[in-house]
């Protein structure tokens, strides 16, 4: 299985900031695992030329569960990949807390990425008083379960667990918290899609670092990253890059 570092710029970034994508391509030409970025879609476009012929895929962060139409504001699956994207990031929890996207909705979107030949990034994570509660895996697996896109399969789903409490706050779970939270979804991964749900990539998101990278990366079914504030600077998330290469 190809490891995946995936960076989401999220509501980051200017075309000045496409700086950092060639100092990031010129530093890692050649990463043993893929390598994503996800910018605004203003960015969208022009990260693509930015990064062409290099081995740097993006992604958009959201779309639309309709290939087009009357939807003003929105971006639809299709309109991400003509604009060059491979991946598209849905149920992120930022959209699940601020725009009240639900389990349902992230699943009939994920259904409108794969119809238009991406990858989705299905996100889904606990609160704190979720896990204070001990109702993380039951949440998990509730989360996966509804947002699970009918066709998925190991080449065009990548499942991303994000402890809302971890991003953006430095915080991250113990290594064995990690491990728990990947063992159980990579065990309800195969009770839906038999041999496939081995193949899923199952990404740590949540104040992943440089500093911190290595140990993540090295936990069981870990297969790379879904970095924020980290994948903003070249030298963060080519470290985190070369962390993952070197898993
Ligand atoms: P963070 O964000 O790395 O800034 O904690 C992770 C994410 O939201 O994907």
């Amino acid at each position: 299985m190809q490891k995946l570092a995936a960076g989401n710029w999220k509501m980051n970034g200017s075309a000045a900031a496409l700086a950092e994508v060639g100092a990031l391509i010129a530093a890692h030409p050649a990463p043993a695992c893929e390598m994503l970025l996800c910018p605004p879609a203003t960015l969208l476009a022009q990260m693509t030329w930015a990064a062409r012929g290099s081995k740097l895929m993006t992604g958009g962060q959201d779309c639309h569960t309709k290939a087009s139409g009357a939807h003003t504001g929105d971006i639809s699956a299709a309109m991400l990949k003509d604009a060059g994207a491979s991946h598209v990031i849905l149920g992120h929890s930022e959209r699940r807390a601020d725009h009240g996207e639900s389990d349902a909705l992230v699943k009939a979107k994920a259904e409108a990425a794969l119809a238009a030949g991406l990858t989705a990034i299905v996100c889904l994570g606990e609160t704190e008083a979720q896990r204070d509660a001990g109702e993380t895996l039951a949440l998990c697996g509730s989360q996966l379960n509804g947002s699970l896109p009918e066709g998925a399969n190991a080449a065009n789903l990548v499942v991303a667990y994000e402890p809302v409490w971890a991003i953006g706050t430095g915080r991250t779970p113990t290594l064995d918290q990690i491990a728990e939270v990947h063992g159980f979804l990579r065990a309800q991964l195969v009770k839906r899609l038999g041999e496939d749900g081995h193949g899923v990539r199952l990404l740590y998101g949540g104040s992943v670092k440089p500093s911190n990278a290595a140990e993540i990366f090295a936990v069981r079914d870990v297969d790379g990253a879904l970095v924020g504030g980290a994948s903003l600077k070249a030298a963060d998330f080519g470290a985190i890059v070369a962390a993952l290469s070197a898993a």
